[in-house]
């Protein structure tokens, strides 16, 4: 084959300018013509046996477009709602079945591949009383319930940063209280002075702001503070790590949950937390480029869409949720930075109930808002 090419080569490249010598081109013109040909000849005869790996390349692109388009899947949960002897409900999740969200193959993370997954990793959640829920169903992701009893003690003390070091997977987890965006920004910024780097960082604060200044434009300008200097810190500098160049963090933010306002408890909050406020805040966050789907940096925990199927059953003041709510949002935050789409055997768990969360309500007395 690359032989029969060679030839044909060969006869162009020596023939095609002695045809242009019957166009009377000088001697230099020719030697011109016929030296382009031949690099180009040799160009594409080089080049032929690469292309197996150009095709490669380009499904390559394709898997990569599969996995984005499996993210966007990630939110696509159903709920189900069973009544059981006890006084609740036992409410379960699981993902979509539809065709496309099958072909992503989806599963709950266990016990077992969470604490794989997170093994040596240091996560910091930051932001208000909903990130403080996510923190818990982090925890009672890998930690058994007699260890979750006493998590949940020290977690909701009111207003007050919690830490926790899980020896077994070498895991340190670290809640920062960050009521504003502008506590999240602080944050961010003593990361780089302290030039420490963790490997998942969730943030998420807006309800507070809400609450106590009921702004949107001054949110979505903290919001723009917060974007600034974490694109400022991103991509991290080799530098930073002890031992070798690390990774920049996985990113997700915590977007705001469905506001029942009937329900909410207190009439302030009736008030100043309306579903026009609500959309404003959002509206902010788009309006930012704060997410990845609008070319930002963090990956979207989607609070909102998750609250809004679970519904009014899921919240008894109508702005927190029950556990099973964020359990649904940590696994997708699990999945993403794990990346994690297809583990290995076991069944498929399109609707499983949710085994690790004895009780889908959560006893805290405390919330932070
Ligand atoms: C965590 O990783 C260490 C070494 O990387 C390994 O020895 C240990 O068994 C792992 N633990 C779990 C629970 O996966
Ligand atoms: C959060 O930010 C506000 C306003 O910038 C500040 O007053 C407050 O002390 C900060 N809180 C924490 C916990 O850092």
């Amino acid at each position: 084959m690359s032989v029969q090419l060679g030839v044909l080569a060969a006869c162009i490249v020596l023939f095609v300018p002695m045809g242009l010598a019957g166009w009377h081109l000088s001697r230099n013109k020719m030697l011109f013509f016929s030296c382009a040909l031949f690099i180009m000849l040799a160009v594409g005869v080089h080049l032929t046996p690469y292309i197996p790996s150009i095709s490669n390349f380009v499904s390559s692109i394709a898997a990569v477009k599969d996995r984005d388009s499996c993210i966007s899947f990630l939110h696509d949960v159903i709920w189900d709602f069973k009544s059981s002897n006890l006084r609740d409900e036992i409410i379960s999740w699981g993902w979509g079945e539809s065709e496309q969200v099958a072909s992503c193959e989806f599963q709950k993370l266990g016990r077992y591949d969470a604490s794989d997954l997170l093994n040596g990793s240091w996560v910091v959640v930051a932001g208000d009383s909903h990130a403080r829920l996510i923190v818990l169903s982090l925890l009672n992701l890998v930690l058994d319930l007699e260890a979750m009893d006493s998590v949940k003690s020290d977690l909701f003390k009111r207003h007050s940063d919690y830490q926790i070091m899980i020896d077994g997977i070498g895991m340190k987890l670290d809640f920062i209280w960050a009521p504003y965006v502008r506590n999240l920004t602080d944050l961010f910024l003593r990361f780089k002075k302290e030039r420490v780097c963790p490997n998942v960082l969730v943030m998420g604060s807006g309800l507070w702001h809400m609450l106590h200044v009921t702004d949107a434009s001054d949110y979505g300008d903290s919001v723009r503070l917060l974007k600034n200097s974490i694109l400022s810190f991103l991509p991290v500098s080799p530098e930073l790590g002890n031992d070798g160049p690390i990774r920049s963090p996985h990113l997700f933010w915590l977007g705001m949950p469905v506001l029942i306002n009937a329900i909410l408890n207190t009439e302030e909050k009736r008030e100043k937390m309306t579903d026009k406020m609500l959309a404003a805040y959002e509206r902010e966050i788009y309006d930012c480029k704060l997410l990845r789907q609008s070319g930002g940096p963090f990956l979207l925990l989607d609070i909102h869409s998750l609250s809004q199927k679970c519904g009014p059953r899921c919240t008894d003041d109508g702005m927190h949720y029950y556990a099973v709510v964020y359990e649904a949002a940590v696994q997708q935050c699990a999945l993403d930075s794990g990346e994690v789409y297809k583990p290995d055997d076991s069944e498929s768990s399109a609707l499983t109930p949710s085994t690790s969360l004895r009780s889908t309500k959560i006893e805290v007395r405390s919330f932070d808002l």
